[in-house]
């Protein structure tokens, strides 16, 4: 049978690869080999995932050395001439034990970013239509889309060498709310991410862009957070 060899992340941060024998087989995905070494090989090894259908965000890890969600990446897509795979968690975060790794930095930087609407109306108000022509709208409905994987920021050169930085998602989230009428807390959120954590940290190299599965692009909504936050410091309103 023709079988792969998988190379997996075992332990914490200390720990080291351990070599595995799958299966091949048709239209398998990344997701699928680690299900199949947890089931057949040895229940101890620890992943996470939920949807299996590019929904939840939580599958990602670093295939082959780069960051991927994996139940949408084929092994056909990773593999060429060798038959062999490397799987580890994602950079840029601690790691809990072998394939998960701890996703609390990531989201707390969604929260340093303010990166949640703040808008001003109850449950008793009318809903706030907005039109699909809306040109706002329009310029963020890409944007919108992401699904808190974290492929973008384990790719992120700036969070390597800074730590602080609030990286690509936040950033790219700060900025759609920053586009939406009815939120309430533009410059707030402007003087969130505006220090040297925030978006002026941002080198412009696009790997995040490159690497999200979403076809977000990070860096042209980060590019637009430091345009406004830059005029919004000439006004004086930072
Ligand atoms: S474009 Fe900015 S946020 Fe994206 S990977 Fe490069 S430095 Fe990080
Ligand atoms: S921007 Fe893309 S890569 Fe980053 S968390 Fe969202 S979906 Fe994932
Ligand atoms: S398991 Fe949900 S996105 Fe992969």
């Amino acid at each position: 049978m023709n079988r792969l060899e998988v190379q997996v992340w075992r332990g914490g941060a200390e720990g080291a690869f351990q070599r595995f024998e799958v299966p091949r087989r048709e239209s398998q995905t990344v997701l699928d080999v680690v299900t199949y070494i947890q089931r057949m090989l040895d229940p101890t090894l620890a992943y996470r995932f939920a949807c299996r259908v590019g929904m939840c965000g939580s599958c990602a890890m670093t295939v082959n050395g780069k960051a991927r969600w994996t139940c949408r990446t084929h092994v056909d897509s990773v593999v060429q001439e060798s038959k062999e795979i490397t799987i580890a968690p994602l950079r840029n975060l601690p790691v809990i034990r072998d394939l998960v790794s701890d996703m609390r930095e990531f989201f707390d930087k969604w929260s340093r970013a303010r990166g949640y609407f703040e808008g001003d109306r109850t449950r008793r108000d009318d809903f706030a239509p907005i039109s699909c022509e809306d040109k706002n709208r329009k310029e963020i409905d890409a944007a919108i889309e992401c699904i808190g994987c974290a492929v973008c920021y384990a790719s992120c050169d700036v969070v390597s060498w800074n730590p602080d930085y609030l990286g690509p998602a936040a950033l790219n989230r700060a900025w759609t709310l920053t586009r939406d009428q009815r939120d309430r807390k533009r410059i707030e959120r402007l003087r969130a991410v505006a220090g040297d954590a925030g978006c002026h940290s941002c080198h412009s190299h696009m790997s995040c862009t490159e690497r999200c599965p979403k076809r977000i692009s990070p860096t042209a909504g980060i590019a637009a957070l430091k345009r406004e936050a830059s005029l919004a410091a000439l006004k004086k309103s930072l």
